[in-house]
Parts: C-alpha cells; sequence; structure tokens
C-alpha cells in the first residue's frame, strides 16, 4: 500500500514526540483493512519534514515512512497536491494555481514512492497506490517492476474533462494513471469524467471502462468507499462514551435541539453556507437560540495552502457575528472548536446530536455522513447531505440539498430540527442498511477481487 500519509503522524509535545492517528477519510477507511496483516506494508509520509526513518508497527502491521524533505512539503504537498490538483478536481472553487517548480517536485517525490515501493513488493505483489498526491506512480512502477500488479483509487472526485484540461501535465498525469491495472473511483461520473478525459487526450480507445493503450489494458471501477462499522458500533454503545454524549448533551441544554457539523476546515466542505443558512433562520424567527444549537467542529488543516486562511478567517468571523446578535448569556448559539478530536470523542457528540450538517460543494465521499449513521442505533437523528459528495449516491434516503441554493438549504435545515421521530427513522433505517452494506473492509475486498481479475 502506498498513500501520502501513513496512518499514524508524529507530533512534538513539548521535548517529546508521540505518533496520533493521522487526519481525513483515506486513513480511516484504510487503516481497518491492512490491521493485522503481518505480511502488508504501508509506505507513505510521517507527517514531519525529514529523512526516510526505521519502518515500524502499527496495529499488526508494517508502516514504511517515505523522507520528504521541508523544501518539497511546500512544492510537493502544499504546492502542486493541494493547491493545483486539490482545488482543480474539486471543480476550481479556488483557483488552481499552476507552477513550473511545484511541478518538478511532484514528479520528484512520486519517483521517490515508486523507487521505495519497488523496493519493497515481493515478485508479483500486489501494490494499491492511493490518492491525488502519487497519481505518477503506478506508471513508474510499471517500467521498474513489470512483474506486480498495480491498482490506483482516487479518493477525491475527478472533474470534468473541460476542468481536468487545464492542467499543463495533464498528459504526464493520465500516463501516470494508466500504469494501473485497475483505477478506483468512487462514483460513476468520476470513471465517466475519467474515461472521456483519456480519450480527449490519448486519442485510446475505451470499451465500457476498457482502456487499450500500448499494448495493455486499464480497467476503470466504480467502488464507493466505506467505513469501520464494526468499531463504530462499538464505540457508540460503549458505556464510557455514552457517558461522555450525555454530558455534552446536557452542557448543550437538554431542550436544545442540537445541530453538529464535523469537518476539516477546507473551503470544499461548505461551511461557510451552513453557517449562513443557520444565521439566516435565527434572523427570521424560524430557529431561535433557546430551541436550537449549533456545534461546528472544525479540524486544523493545511493551514499554510492558499485558500485555508481564508476560509478560517470567513468562518471565524460568521460565528463570531452569529454568537454576538442571537446568543444568550452562558449560552452561544454556535460552539465553534477549531480542534482534532479522537474517534470517541467524536462518536459522543454524533450520538448526541438531532441533526447532522454536511453541506460540502464537492466532496468525493465522506465519510463523516456514513459514521453519523452508524453512530445512530436507534434510528432517530436527521442527515442533511449535499448533492455533492460522494456519499449521496447512497444514502438517498438523506435530505438531500444543494448547498448552492441558500433558501433550499434553510428549509431543509428547519424541516429537519421540526421533523418527528417516526419520518426520522424511516430515512435513518434505509441509510443504516446502505452503511452496513458496504463498509470498508468489503469495500476493500471488492476492489481487490476485481483487481485480481485484471
Ligand atoms: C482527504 C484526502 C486524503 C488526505 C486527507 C487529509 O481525505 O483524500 O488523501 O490525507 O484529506 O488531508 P491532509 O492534507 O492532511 O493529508
Amino acid at each position: 500500500m502506498a498513500a501520502n500519509r501513513l496512518p499514524v503522524k508524529r507530533v512534538r509535545e513539548g521535548d517529546t514526540a508521540k505518533w496520533v492517528p493521522s487526519p481525513g477519510g483515506l486513513v480511516s477507511a484504510l487503516r481497518p483493512v491492512m490491521s493485522g496483516n503481518p505480511d502488508a506494508v504501508w509506505a507513505g509520509w510521517a507527517g514531519v519534514p525529514g529523512s526516510e526513518s526505521e519502518p515500524f508497527e502499527v496495529d499488526g502491521f508494517q508502516c514504511h515512512p517515505v523522507g520528504i524533505s521541508q523544501g518539497e512539503l511546500q512544492l510537493f504537498y502544499e504546492g502542486f497536491s493541494n493547491a493545483t490538483l486539490w482545488p482543480l478536481f474539486h471543480d476550481a472553487l479556488v483557483p488552481p494555481g499552476y507552477h513550473r517548480t511545484w511541478w518538478d517536485a511532484y514528479r520528484t517525490v512520486n519517483q521517490r514512492y515508486a523507487a521505495t515501493v519497488a523496493g519493497l513488493a515481493a515478485n508479483g505483489a500486489t501494490v494499491w497506490i492511493h490518492d491525488y498526491h502519487l497519481m505518477l506512480v503506478p506508471g513508474l512502477l510499471r517500467e521498474a517492476r513489470p512483474d506486480l500488479r498495480i491498482g490506483f483509487f482516487l479518493h477525491i472526485p475527478f472533474p470534468a474533462r473541460e476542468l481536468y484540461i487545464q492542467l499543463p501535465w495533464r498528459t504526464q498525469i493520465i500516463n501516470g494513471l494508466l500504469g494501473a491495472d485497475l483505477i478506483g473511483m468512487q462514483t460513476p461520473l468520476g470513471a465517466d469524467n475519467l474515461c472521456r478525459a483519456v480519450t480527449h487526450i490519448t486519442g485510446a480507445k475505451t470499451t465500457g471502462k476498457l482502456i487499450r493503450r500500448n499494448g495493455r489494458a486499464t480497467q476503470v471501477g466504480t467502488f464507493p468507499i466505506g467505513i469501520d462499522t464494526e468499531r463504530i458500533a462499538g464505540l457508540a454503545a460503549s458505556p464510557e462514551v455514552l457517558m461522555r454524549s450525555g454530558e455534552i448533551r446536557d452542557s448543550l441544554g437538554s431542550h436544545r435541539t442540537v445541530l453538529l457539523g464535523v469537518d476539516r476546515l477546507d473551503y470544499t466542505k461548505g461551511i461557510e453556507v451552513r453557517l449562513r443558512a443557520f444565521r439566516e433562520l435565527l434572523a427570521e424567527g424560524r430557529l431561535s437560540a433557546d430551541n436550537c444549537v449549533l456545534v461546528q467542529i472544525a479540524e486544523p488543516s493545511r493551514s499554510q495552502v492558499t485558500g485555508y486562511a481564508k476560509v478560517r478567517r470567513a468562518v471565524e468571523q460568521m460565528v463570531g457575528e452569529v454568537n454576538g446578535d442571537f446568543g444568550v448569556m452562558g449560552h452561544p448559539v454556535v460552539h465553534y472548536l477549531h480542534q482534532s478530536y479522537p474517534l470517541e470523542e467524536l462518536v459522543a457528540m454524533y450520538l448526541m446530536a438531532d441533526v447532522m450538517l454536511v453541506t460540502p460543494l464537492r466532496d468525493g465521499m465522506n465519510l463523516v455522513a456514513k459514521e453519523y449513521v452508524a453512530c445512530r442505533s436507534g434510528h432517530t437523528g436527521v442527515l442533511v447531505l449535499s448533492e455533492f459528495t460522494g456519499a449521496a449516491q447512497e444514502l438517498r434516503a438523506a435530505e438531500l440539498i444543494n448547498p448552492h441554493d441558500i433558501e433550499g438549504l434553510k428549509n431543509a435545515v428547519e424541516a429537519a430540527v421540526h421533523r418527528t421521530d417516526k419520518e426520522a427513522k424511516k430515512a435513518m433505517r434505509a441509510m443504516r442498511k446502505a452503511v452496513h452494506t458496504n463498509t470498508a473492509p468489503r469495500w476493500a475486498a471488492g476492489y481487490l477481487d476485481r483487481l485480481e481479475t485484471c
């Protein structure tokens, strides 16, 4: 397995350093898949700049750190990965930057990953490469190790061809991807977009989702990622988590309807849109600080990357305004927490929240939506979910919204607050079925089975 991040990252606390879980949906979905597999190796970055360090074990599998220098972090990670590819692949919500120095670093780091994996993989092994940081690796690895079975999975959306072809290095990236035997996408739309881009750029013929080029074939398939439902359900039933959930709920005012948002602080997540809708509902008297409260968790993320500082300022200003205008003494109407929380604490929050707000402008999947559903064993609770998430393809029973339509969003939030348990239960049952059918281990098994037959 190769992904930009290892499942754990190194953080310094005063004079000591410790390992903590890495952020994001990719790691939370892949970790249970690798867990307890002593033959498996995960190659990735340890979360701090530096040279390659000693391999170590996590959850019964091997982690092999790939070194990335401070300069490369700026050009490869903050630059090409997160200020070129991330915005471009999320419908150019902020303008992507195209810089040759960023591209050079992206190539160098991808070459390092390919060389590392080529050195680790046994003869004829299966290698699974993940996400937009490593799109050249399948091609580089194919050249170095034609004996390997190579899979690639994109965790984020693949944009419309018209957007993708802005990328000055569009051909190199496509050639990199086509080194894989199987390219996995979150949604059928992503798979279609990729095939259209391939045909446009290379002239290669695609039959169904099979791309033939230079005497090789690459299969493109849709594999929506799932979550570790067993772990979430276990936590949701644990006495400590249930007690903590009750404490949080009491501290917020048990008579108030609790709305919850849990996101990395990213401009793709639609946090501002959500706050605007909430503010207008309060201003119009359709909701009040007496009967409801919004908790917004915004996990710190990519603070050095263009666009992230701006969205943080905008969100924090809006939180201040809403609390200033509508809060009452001792009872803010928005609780905003710019912090990372362990899964136990997040589950306690999911358990106590009446309404979950997931309103991204674009999102590959959104596992938070699935985690909320997995916690609601009593079948209560309402999920307000953006149509522009991969999760909306499976969670059709959610209160689906267009985050660009502020009136529609307001109506949905108001309706969610007033939904009766009976109505909510029907929808939650249907969503729980979907989440429990397609779990992270089943997703991985489905992908790997297909890869074996490519
Ligand atoms: C998304 C991406 C992951 C990434 C995660 C966290 O889920 O698909 O590849 O690891 O965000 O972002 P970060 O930049 O902190 O790795």
